[in-house]
Protein backbone atom coordinates (compact mmCIF):
# COMPACT_ATOMS: atom_id res chain seq x y z
CA UNK A 1 0.00 0.00 0.00
CA UNK A 2 1.64 3.50 -0.81
CA UNK A 3 1.68 6.30 1.69
CA UNK A 4 -2.01 7.80 -0.10
CA UNK A 5 -3.66 4.24 1.42
CA UNK A 6 -7.39 3.74 0.63
CA UNK A 7 -8.24 7.18 -0.99
CA UNK A 8 -6.25 5.95 -4.27
CA UNK A 9 -9.99 4.25 -4.35
CA UNK A 10 -11.66 7.37 -4.15
CA UNK A 11 -9.66 8.91 -7.42
CA UNK A 12 -10.83 8.73 -11.57
CA UNK A 13 -7.09 9.41 -13.59
CA UNK A 14 -7.35 10.98 -16.76
CA UNK A 15 -7.30 8.99 -19.92
CA UNK A 16 -6.48 6.34 -17.71
CA UNK A 17 -8.05 2.43 -17.85
CA UNK A 18 -7.72 2.27 -14.41
CA UNK A 19 -8.49 -1.96 -14.24
CA UNK A 20 -4.83 -2.04 -15.84
CA UNK A 21 -3.17 0.96 -15.24
CA UNK A 22 0.02 0.99 -12.83
CA UNK A 23 -0.88 2.48 -9.55
CA UNK A 24 0.54 6.87 -10.39
CA UNK A 25 3.25 8.32 -8.42
CA UNK A 26 2.85 10.29 -5.60
CA UNK A 27 4.19 13.74 -5.62
CA UNK A 28 5.02 15.95 -2.25
CA UNK A 29 6.11 18.95 -4.34
CA UNK A 30 8.11 20.35 -7.51
CA UNK A 31 10.74 23.27 -7.99
CA UNK A 32 12.37 24.32 -10.89
CA UNK A 33 12.34 21.37 -13.23
CA UNK A 34 12.07 18.69 -11.08
CA UNK A 35 9.09 16.27 -9.17
CA UNK A 36 9.90 15.31 -5.95
CA UNK A 37 8.05 12.21 -5.16
CA UNK A 38 7.00 11.18 -1.71
CA UNK A 39 9.41 8.09 -1.64
CA UNK A 40 12.54 10.42 -2.27
CA UNK A 41 13.29 9.85 -5.78
CA UNK A 42 13.11 13.60 -8.07
CA UNK A 43 12.01 13.13 -11.57
CA UNK A 44 13.50 15.89 -14.64
CA UNK A 45 10.54 17.21 -15.65
CA UNK A 46 10.38 16.71 -19.54
CA UNK A 47 6.76 17.56 -20.29
CA UNK A 48 6.46 21.08 -17.63
CA UNK A 49 3.05 19.62 -16.74
CA UNK A 50 1.16 18.86 -20.15
CA UNK A 51 3.44 22.13 -21.39
CA UNK A 52 2.19 24.73 -18.97
CA UNK A 53 5.25 25.04 -16.13
CA UNK A 54 7.67 27.85 -19.04
CA UNK A 55 9.29 28.99 -16.12
CA UNK A 56 9.77 26.14 -14.08
CA UNK A 57 7.74 25.16 -10.94
CA UNK A 58 7.66 27.57 -8.23
CA UNK A 59 9.14 30.28 -9.72
CA UNK A 60 9.36 33.02 -6.74
CA UNK A 61 8.11 36.05 -8.80
CA UNK A 62 5.34 34.73 -9.71
CA UNK A 63 5.18 32.62 -6.11
CA UNK A 64 4.71 36.60 -4.45
CA UNK A 65 2.68 37.94 -7.34
CA UNK A 66 -0.17 35.20 -6.42
CA UNK A 67 0.47 35.62 -2.16
CA UNK A 68 0.11 39.51 -2.74
CA UNK A 69 -3.35 39.11 -4.64
CA UNK A 70 -4.78 36.26 -2.10
CA UNK A 71 -4.31 39.37 0.40
CA UNK A 72 -6.44 41.83 -1.32
CA UNK A 73 -9.07 40.00 -3.68
CA UNK A 74 -8.66 36.05 -4.45
CA UNK A 75 -11.66 35.64 -6.63
CA UNK A 76 -14.97 37.72 -7.47
CA UNK A 77 -17.49 37.36 -10.06
CA UNK A 78 -16.81 38.58 -12.84
CA UNK A 79 -20.31 39.14 -13.86
CA UNK A 80 -20.91 43.44 -13.52
CA UNK A 81 -17.64 43.73 -11.74
CA UNK A 82 -14.38 43.85 -13.00
CA UNK A 83 -10.70 44.43 -11.16
CA UNK A 84 -7.16 45.73 -12.02
CA UNK A 85 -5.41 42.15 -12.49
CA UNK A 86 -8.25 41.14 -15.77
CA UNK A 87 -8.16 44.67 -17.01
CA UNK A 88 -4.54 45.42 -17.14
CA UNK A 89 -4.26 41.91 -18.23
CA UNK A 90 -6.15 42.16 -21.09
CA UNK A 91 -4.32 44.91 -22.35
CA UNK A 92 -0.79 43.03 -22.15
CA UNK A 93 -2.15 40.38 -23.95
CA UNK A 94 -3.51 43.02 -26.58
CA UNK A 95 -0.06 44.17 -27.18
CA UNK A 96 2.21 41.09 -27.54
CA UNK A 97 -1.19 39.12 -29.69
CA UNK A 98 -0.58 39.16 -33.04
CA UNK A 99 -2.29 42.57 -34.38
CA UNK A 100 -5.56 43.33 -34.75
CA UNK A 101 -6.43 40.93 -31.32
CA UNK A 102 -8.26 43.90 -29.39
CA UNK A 103 -10.94 41.72 -26.90
CA UNK A 104 -9.95 39.02 -24.50
CA UNK A 105 -12.74 37.03 -23.09
CA UNK A 106 -11.19 34.88 -19.99
CA UNK A 107 -12.20 31.47 -19.18
CA UNK A 108 -11.07 29.12 -16.96
CA UNK A 109 -9.51 25.96 -19.23
CA UNK A 110 -7.96 25.71 -22.78
CA UNK A 111 -11.15 23.17 -23.40
CA UNK A 112 -13.54 26.09 -22.85
CA UNK A 113 -11.26 28.87 -24.18
CA UNK A 114 -12.38 26.76 -27.57
CA UNK A 115 -15.99 26.54 -26.84
CA UNK A 116 -16.02 30.24 -26.73
CA UNK A 117 -13.82 30.50 -29.90
CA UNK A 118 -16.33 28.13 -31.98
CA UNK A 119 -19.57 29.77 -30.36
CA UNK A 120 -17.96 33.36 -30.85
CA UNK A 121 -18.20 32.21 -34.05
CA UNK A 122 -21.54 30.40 -35.14
CA UNK A 123 -22.72 33.95 -32.83
CA UNK A 124 -20.73 35.90 -35.54
CA UNK A 125 -22.58 34.62 -37.89
CA UNK A 126 -26.15 34.43 -36.62
CA UNK A 127 -25.67 37.76 -35.49
CA UNK A 128 -24.75 39.15 -39.42
CA UNK A 129 -27.95 37.39 -40.44
CA UNK A 130 -26.22 34.30 -42.29
CA UNK A 131 -27.57 31.23 -39.69
CA UNK A 132 -26.04 28.60 -41.98
CA UNK A 133 -22.69 28.94 -41.56
CA UNK A 134 -22.92 27.28 -38.62
CA UNK A 135 -20.26 24.13 -39.27
CA UNK A 136 -16.11 24.15 -38.48
CA UNK A 137 -13.16 22.89 -41.17
CA UNK A 138 -10.49 21.42 -39.12
CA UNK A 139 -7.88 19.23 -39.43
CA UNK A 140 -6.99 15.43 -38.86
CA UNK A 141 -4.46 14.45 -36.00
CA UNK A 142 -6.03 17.76 -34.95
CA UNK A 143 -6.94 18.48 -30.89
CA UNK A 144 -8.51 21.36 -29.64
CA UNK A 145 -9.87 19.48 -26.11
CA UNK A 146 -12.31 17.04 -24.05
CA UNK A 147 -15.35 19.18 -24.37
CA UNK A 148 -18.20 18.79 -26.39
CA UNK A 149 -17.39 21.30 -29.09
CA UNK A 150 -13.81 20.74 -29.01
CA UNK A 151 -14.08 17.08 -29.64
CA UNK A 152 -16.18 18.04 -32.30
CA UNK A 153 -13.18 19.63 -34.30
CA UNK A 154 -10.87 17.64 -33.33
CA UNK A 155 -9.63 14.13 -34.73
CA UNK A 156 -12.96 12.38 -34.86
CA UNK A 157 -10.67 8.92 -35.20
CA UNK A 158 -8.33 9.47 -32.14
CA UNK A 159 -9.00 9.71 -28.62
CA UNK A 160 -12.75 10.74 -28.84
CA UNK A 161 -13.87 7.71 -30.69
CA UNK A 162 -16.69 6.67 -28.27
CA UNK A 163 -18.67 9.95 -28.64
CA UNK A 164 -18.66 9.85 -32.45
CA UNK A 165 -22.08 9.54 -33.06
CA UNK A 166 -22.83 12.25 -30.40
CA UNK A 167 -20.31 14.61 -31.99
CA UNK A 168 -21.80 17.67 -34.11
CA UNK A 169 -20.29 16.57 -37.73
CA UNK A 170 -17.46 18.96 -39.14
CA UNK A 171 -15.26 18.77 -42.39
CA UNK A 172 -12.15 17.01 -41.18
CA UNK A 173 -9.27 17.29 -43.76
CA UNK A 174 -5.67 16.59 -43.70
CA UNK A 175 -3.47 19.42 -43.21
CA UNK A 176 -2.11 19.96 -46.77
CA UNK A 177 1.69 19.83 -47.52
CA UNK A 178 4.00 22.63 -49.66
CA UNK A 179 3.12 19.68 -52.74
CA UNK A 180 -0.02 18.31 -52.00
CA UNK A 181 -3.24 19.44 -50.50
CA UNK A 182 -4.27 22.67 -51.49
CA UNK A 183 -5.98 22.34 -54.70
CA UNK A 184 -8.35 20.09 -52.89
CA UNK A 185 -8.71 22.47 -50.26
CA UNK A 186 -9.36 25.71 -52.17
CA UNK A 187 -11.90 23.05 -54.10
CA UNK A 188 -13.77 21.80 -50.89
CA UNK A 189 -13.89 25.80 -49.72
CA UNK A 190 -15.70 26.66 -52.79
CA UNK A 191 -18.20 24.65 -52.43
CA UNK A 192 -18.87 24.14 -48.70
CA UNK A 193 -17.78 27.77 -47.49
CA UNK A 194 -21.25 29.45 -47.05
CA UNK A 195 -21.89 26.84 -44.51
CA UNK A 196 -18.07 27.37 -43.06
CA UNK A 197 -18.30 29.53 -39.83
CA UNK A 198 -14.88 29.28 -39.42
CA UNK A 199 -11.80 26.90 -39.88
CA UNK A 200 -9.75 25.78 -36.70
CA UNK A 201 -6.18 25.27 -36.53
CA UNK A 202 -3.45 24.64 -34.27
CA UNK A 203 -0.80 26.71 -35.64
CA UNK A 204 2.93 24.91 -36.73
CA UNK A 205 2.56 22.08 -34.38
CA UNK A 206 -0.33 19.60 -33.61
CA UNK A 207 0.45 18.30 -30.30
CA UNK A 208 -1.37 15.79 -28.75
CA UNK A 209 -2.23 14.59 -31.99
CA UNK A 210 1.28 13.34 -31.74
CA UNK A 211 3.43 16.24 -32.09
CA UNK A 212 2.70 16.36 -36.30
CA UNK A 213 4.29 19.64 -37.53
CA UNK A 214 3.49 21.98 -40.78
CA UNK A 215 5.51 24.58 -41.76
CA UNK A 216 5.04 28.54 -41.82
CA UNK A 217 4.05 29.00 -45.61
CA UNK A 218 1.51 26.06 -45.17
CA UNK A 219 -0.44 27.62 -41.88
CA UNK A 220 0.28 31.41 -44.12
CA UNK A 221 -1.20 29.42 -47.11
CA UNK A 222 -4.64 28.32 -45.05
CA UNK A 223 -4.86 31.52 -43.88
CA UNK A 224 -4.66 32.76 -47.09
CA UNK A 225 -7.81 30.35 -48.45
CA UNK A 226 -10.04 31.64 -45.23
CA UNK A 227 -9.47 35.15 -46.60
CA UNK A 228 -10.23 34.50 -49.77
CA UNK A 229 -13.79 32.54 -48.76
CA UNK A 230 -14.57 35.31 -45.96
CA UNK A 231 -14.18 32.32 -43.28
CA UNK A 232 -13.28 32.88 -39.99
CA UNK A 233 -9.66 31.90 -39.02
CA UNK A 234 -9.06 30.84 -35.32
CA UNK A 235 -5.71 29.60 -33.97
CA UNK A 236 -5.27 27.36 -31.32
CA UNK A 237 -2.62 28.87 -29.31
CA UNK A 238 -2.93 26.98 -26.27
CA UNK A 239 -0.27 24.52 -26.67
CA UNK A 240 2.16 26.62 -28.74
CA UNK A 241 1.64 30.23 -27.44
CA UNK A 242 3.72 31.38 -25.05
CA UNK A 243 7.38 30.70 -27.20
CA UNK A 244 7.00 26.92 -27.27
CA UNK A 245 7.58 27.06 -30.98
CA UNK A 246 10.39 29.36 -30.78
CA UNK A 247 8.68 33.46 -31.48
CA UNK A 248 6.03 34.44 -28.86
CA UNK A 249 2.78 32.49 -30.61
CA UNK A 250 3.63 29.98 -33.97
CA UNK A 251 1.44 32.68 -36.00
CA UNK A 252 3.77 35.11 -36.12
CA UNK A 253 6.19 33.00 -37.52
CA UNK A 254 4.28 32.94 -40.83
CA UNK A 255 2.69 36.58 -40.00
CA UNK A 256 -0.95 36.41 -40.08
CA UNK A 257 -2.90 37.40 -37.24
CA UNK A 258 -5.74 34.99 -36.86
CA UNK A 259 -9.54 36.37 -36.47
CA UNK A 260 -9.86 34.51 -32.84
CA UNK A 261 -7.02 32.93 -30.63
CA UNK A 262 -7.40 30.57 -28.06
CA UNK A 263 -4.40 30.64 -25.18
CA UNK A 264 -4.06 28.97 -22.07
CA UNK A 265 -1.84 26.62 -20.60
CA UNK A 266 1.63 28.51 -19.91
CA UNK A 267 -0.60 31.77 -19.45
CA UNK A 268 0.28 31.38 -15.86
CA UNK A 269 2.93 29.39 -16.29
CA UNK A 270 1.31 26.33 -14.50
CA UNK A 271 0.26 27.96 -11.54
CA UNK A 272 -3.43 28.22 -11.60
CA UNK A 273 -6.06 27.47 -14.49
CA UNK A 274 -6.69 29.98 -16.51
CA UNK A 275 -7.67 30.90 -20.32
CA UNK A 276 -8.71 33.00 -22.99
CA UNK A 277 -10.30 33.57 -26.19
CA UNK A 278 -8.88 37.08 -27.91
CA UNK A 279 -11.03 38.61 -31.27
CA UNK A 280 -10.41 41.23 -33.05
CA UNK A 281 -12.86 44.61 -33.14
CA UNK A 282 -14.30 43.42 -36.28
CA UNK A 283 -15.95 40.61 -34.44
CA UNK A 284 -16.42 42.19 -30.93
CA UNK A 285 -18.93 44.76 -33.19
CA UNK A 286 -21.42 42.22 -34.35
CA UNK A 287 -22.58 41.35 -30.96
CA UNK A 288 -23.04 45.20 -30.14
CA UNK A 289 -26.55 45.93 -30.60
CA UNK A 290 -30.42 47.08 -28.78
CA UNK A 291 -31.26 43.70 -28.97
CA UNK A 292 -30.16 41.85 -26.13
CA UNK A 293 -30.12 38.95 -27.83
CA UNK A 294 -27.13 39.59 -29.83
CA UNK A 295 -24.64 39.67 -26.84
CA UNK A 296 -22.43 36.53 -25.86
CA UNK A 297 -24.04 34.34 -23.68
CA UNK A 298 -21.06 32.25 -21.95
CA UNK A 299 -19.20 32.97 -18.55
CA UNK A 300 -17.31 30.51 -16.92
CA UNK A 301 -17.83 31.09 -12.88
CA UNK A 302 -13.96 31.44 -12.42
CA UNK A 303 -13.30 33.40 -15.14
CA UNK A 304 -10.72 36.11 -14.70
CA UNK A 305 -9.84 34.58 -11.56
CA UNK A 306 -7.96 37.30 -9.78
CA UNK A 307 -5.08 35.16 -8.63
CA UNK A 308 -4.54 33.50 -11.77
CA UNK A 309 -4.77 37.07 -13.37
CA UNK A 310 -1.69 38.03 -11.15
CA UNK A 311 0.16 34.37 -11.80
CA UNK A 312 -0.24 35.62 -15.27
CA UNK A 313 1.35 38.85 -14.99
CA UNK A 314 4.12 37.52 -13.21
CA UNK A 315 4.65 35.25 -15.93
CA UNK A 316 4.68 37.83 -18.69
CA UNK A 317 7.13 39.93 -16.31
CA UNK A 318 8.97 37.24 -16.75
CA UNK A 319 9.23 37.07 -20.52
CA UNK A 320 10.28 40.47 -20.46
CA UNK A 321 12.85 40.30 -17.90
CA UNK A 322 14.64 37.17 -19.07
CA UNK A 323 15.63 35.17 -22.12
CA UNK A 324 12.89 32.53 -22.17
CA UNK A 325 12.88 32.96 -26.40
CA UNK A 326 16.73 32.60 -26.40
CA UNK A 327 16.30 29.57 -23.95
CA UNK A 328 14.28 28.12 -26.30
CA UNK A 329 16.72 28.64 -29.24
CA UNK A 330 19.18 26.49 -27.07
CA UNK A 331 16.82 23.69 -26.06
CA UNK A 332 15.98 23.86 -29.92
CA UNK A 333 19.52 23.27 -30.57
CA UNK A 334 20.80 20.65 -27.94
CA UNK A 335 17.47 18.92 -29.43
CA UNK A 336 18.77 18.90 -32.40
CA UNK A 337 21.94 17.65 -31.40
CA UNK A 338 20.84 14.95 -28.83
CA UNK A 339 17.75 13.69 -31.08
CA UNK A 340 18.66 13.46 -34.79
CA UNK A 341 20.80 10.62 -34.28
CA UNK A 342 18.05 8.66 -33.35
CA UNK A 343 16.86 8.81 -37.03
CA UNK A 344 19.18 6.04 -37.98
CA UNK A 345 17.90 3.65 -35.40
CA UNK A 346 15.99 0.97 -35.94
CA UNK A 347 12.31 0.81 -35.02
CA UNK A 348 12.15 5.03 -35.47
CA UNK A 349 9.90 6.54 -38.27
CA UNK A 350 10.82 10.25 -37.64
CA UNK A 351 12.83 12.62 -35.30
CA UNK A 352 11.00 16.22 -35.07
CA UNK A 353 12.27 18.92 -33.52
CA UNK A 354 10.76 22.59 -33.43
CA UNK A 355 11.52 25.38 -30.27
CA UNK A 356 11.28 23.69 -27.46
CA UNK A 357 9.50 20.61 -28.81
CA UNK A 358 11.60 17.31 -29.41
CA UNK A 359 9.63 14.29 -30.60
CA UNK A 360 10.57 10.43 -31.88
CA UNK A 361 7.97 8.80 -33.54
CA UNK A 362 8.37 5.20 -33.54
CA UNK A 363 6.92 2.64 -35.92
CA UNK A 364 4.97 1.15 -32.53
CA UNK A 365 5.83 1.28 -28.51
CA UNK A 366 4.42 -0.78 -25.71
CA UNK A 367 3.26 2.75 -24.06
CA UNK A 368 3.27 1.75 -20.26
CA UNK A 369 6.66 -0.77 -20.66
CA UNK A 370 8.59 2.97 -21.93
CA UNK A 371 6.85 4.89 -19.14
CA UNK A 372 8.12 2.82 -16.54
CA UNK A 373 11.66 2.55 -18.07
CA UNK A 374 11.20 6.30 -18.20
CA UNK A 375 10.60 6.85 -14.54
CA UNK A 376 13.52 4.05 -13.85
CA UNK A 377 15.91 6.60 -15.51
CA UNK A 378 14.81 9.23 -13.31
CA UNK A 379 12.91 11.34 -16.23
CA UNK A 380 9.07 12.49 -16.07
CA UNK A 381 8.41 11.67 -19.92
CA UNK A 382 5.26 10.18 -20.86
CA UNK A 383 4.75 9.24 -24.64
CA UNK A 384 1.67 9.81 -26.85
CA UNK A 385 0.86 6.97 -28.82
CA UNK A 386 3.76 5.79 -30.56
CA UNK A 387 5.54 9.25 -30.05
CA UNK A 388 8.41 10.06 -27.53
CA UNK A 389 8.42 13.80 -27.06
CA UNK A 390 10.18 16.58 -24.57
CA UNK A 391 7.83 19.79 -24.05
CA UNK A 392 10.66 20.94 -20.80
CA UNK A 393 10.13 24.38 -18.94
CA UNK A 394 12.40 26.84 -21.04
CA UNK A 395 14.42 27.58 -17.94
CA UNK A 396 16.09 24.02 -17.87
CA UNK A 397 19.64 23.91 -17.70
CA UNK A 398 21.86 21.82 -20.27
CA UNK A 399 22.83 19.17 -17.93
CA UNK A 400 19.27 18.36 -17.24
CA UNK A 401 18.23 18.33 -20.66
CA UNK A 402 20.72 16.21 -21.58
CA UNK A 403 19.13 13.60 -18.44
CA UNK A 404 16.39 13.67 -20.75
CA UNK A 405 17.34 13.41 -24.12
CA UNK A 406 20.10 10.55 -23.04
CA UNK A 407 17.14 8.48 -21.59
CA UNK A 408 15.07 8.91 -24.64
CA UNK A 409 18.25 7.61 -26.41
CA UNK A 410 18.72 4.89 -24.42
CA UNK A 411 15.32 3.39 -24.18
CA UNK A 412 15.18 4.09 -28.00
CA UNK A 413 18.07 2.11 -28.41
CA UNK A 414 16.66 -1.04 -26.08
CA UNK A 415 13.70 -1.30 -28.21
CA UNK A 416 15.73 -1.34 -31.18
CA UNK A 417 17.75 -4.28 -29.46
CA UNK A 418 14.55 -5.96 -28.64
CA UNK A 419 13.38 -5.54 -32.23
CA UNK A 420 16.38 -6.90 -33.46
C1 LIG B 1 -4.13 22.79 -28.70
C2 LIG B 1 -4.94 22.50 -27.49
N1 LIG B 1 -6.18 23.04 -27.36
C3 LIG B 1 -6.96 22.83 -26.28
C4 LIG B 1 -6.50 22.03 -25.24
C5 LIG B 1 -7.39 21.81 -24.05
O1 LIG B 1 -6.89 22.50 -22.95
P1 LIG B 1 -7.36 22.11 -21.46
O2 LIG B 1 -6.77 20.78 -21.17
O3 LIG B 1 -6.79 23.21 -20.61
O4 LIG B 1 -8.85 22.08 -21.46
C6 LIG B 1 -5.24 21.46 -25.32
C7 LIG B 1 -4.75 20.58 -24.26
O5 LIG B 1 -3.82 19.84 -24.39
C8 LIG B 1 -4.43 21.68 -26.48
O6 LIG B 1 -3.22 21.14 -26.61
Amino acid sequence: MNWYGDNINHIWLPYTQMQTAPPPLAVVGAQGCHIQLSDGRRLVDGIASWWTACHGYRHPHIEKSVIKQLETLPHVMFGGLVHEPALRLAGRLVKIAPAGLSRVFFSDSGSVAVEVALKMALQYWQNKRQPNRNRFLCFRHGYHGDTTGAMSVSDPESMHKAFRSYSMKQYVVDIPSEEYGFAELDSLLEGVHKNLAAIIVEPLVQCAGGMKFHSSDVLAEIFRLSRKYDILFIADEIATGFGRTGLMFACNEAGISPDILCIGKALTSGTLSLAATLATEGIFREFLSDDPEFAFMHGPTYMANPLACAAAHASLDLFEREPRLEQVEHIEAQLREALVPCRAMKGVKDVRIKGAIGAVELEHMDKERLRARFIEEGVWLRPLENVIYIMPPFVISSDDLKKLTDAAVKVVGEMAITQA
